[in-house]
């Protein structure tokens, strides 16, 4: 028979792989450690602060079943507790009434008795996974990059085995299983009879946005476009790396009209957009779960991977539905024909 874990257990894991960044305290919360960050746009009440471990639930609890996922979500909720998962363990920071649907996290956690726990720059930077994905071995990691913190830069050097940005291509279409959720994209195309439907990982699959597939890759700068890269870090940053080759964008990519693609066909480097954020279970949460699983073997542990699907109007749902749809809005929502401006 297989032996209990708590929450705890799963707690003191998590403290161990990320070399004791689990918030244990108090103390934890007034500066002792630097893993609990608030992140703020200066959006009044909206800062969030992070609290690498248990967000919500009782340490002493009995894990039914453990879930790894990117972001918590109401529907995250209601699938574990649909499906006999009582420990959810979020990467991205957990906001009250925000990743629990709107309501408060007590009320709702309670009411299917779950555990919450969330772990993001506590487990940021303790592997190279993410460069050897995109088919480089980081030589140099710079997470300030500009002055800025957060402004994550590695500069990195290909694997003997990716001699060509098609090389770096293809190993990640490979590794990503591209071309299966390509596929399965247009099953549901034809399955629901529209073709204009979009789904997250494959809209924003990698893509060469400037050079060619034949093009050498030697020295790669990898840059994260969301942390705050600019073009000014990008002219910085190659002028101490005068012999790179290659900008790789992951996590966020670069879209035309972004100052990243002209800085780069500048300074004559070559731009590839690799993985997207909604690609990042793989790259984190997949160590993380296989992580938890060689120290609590005895833990079930599943994946929640999330799928975003865009539909025309027109297209989701049944017939049944859409006439609610617009029926409500007519009759309750617009009720009067607005004033012509
Ligand atoms: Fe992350
Ligand atoms: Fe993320």
């Amino acid at each position: 028979m297989s032996k209990t874990v708590t929450i705890r257990e799963v707690l003191e894991a998590l403290d161990r792989i990320t070399g004791g960044r689990i918030v244990k305290g108090p103390a934890d919360l007034g500066g002792n450690n630097p893993f609990v960050v608030t992140k703020s746009s200066d959006i009044p009440g909206k800062a969030v602060t992070e609290l690498p471990g248990l967000v919500w639930g009782d340490p002493e609890r009995a894990v039914t079943k453990a879930a790894v996922m990117m972001t918590l979500t109401e529907s995250a909720i209601e699938l574990a507790a649909a499906t006999g998962v009582n420990c959810l363990i979020a990467h991205h920071p957990v906001a009250d009434g925000t990743n629990s649907g709107g309501v408060p996290i007590a009320h709702y956690m309670n009411l299917y008795g779950l555990n919450v726990i969330e772990l993001h720059e506590a487990l940021h930077g303790l592997h190279p996974g993410i460069a050897w994905l995109h088919g480089h071995q980081a030589v140099e990691v710079d997470i300030r990059c500009g002055g800025l913190a957060g402004n994550i830069l590695y500069v990195g050097r290909a694997l003997p085995e990716v001699t060509t940005l098609g090389d770096l291509l293809s190993r990640l279409r490979r590794l990503m299983d591209m071309e299966r959720e390509e596929a399965f994209l247009e099953e549901e195309r034809t399955f629901r009879g529209c073709d204009d439907l979009f789904e997250a990982a494959t809209a924003a699959a990698p893509t060469i946005v400037l050079g060619k597939p034949q093009d050498r890759v030697g020295k790669i700068l990898h840059i994260f476009p969301h942390t705050g890269f600019s073009p000014d870090h990008l002219e910085c940053v190659f002028r101490a790396h005068p012999d790179a080759d290659t900008v790789l964008a992951t996590i966020s990519h670069i879209h035309p009209g972004h100052g990243l693609i002209e800085k780069a066909r500048e300074l004559g480097l070559r731009l590839v957009c690799g993985n997207s954020h909604a690609l990042e279970i793989f790259e984190n949460g997949l160590p993380l779960a296989r992580a938890l699983a060689l120290l609590l073997p005895d833990m079930e542990i599943r994946i929640f991977r999330e799928r975003m699907v865009s539909y025309p109007l027109d297209a989701v749902g049944c017939e049944g539905v859409q006439q609610y749809g617009r029926d409500i809005a007519s009759r309750y929502l617009v009720k009067e024909r607005a004033p012509s401006l």
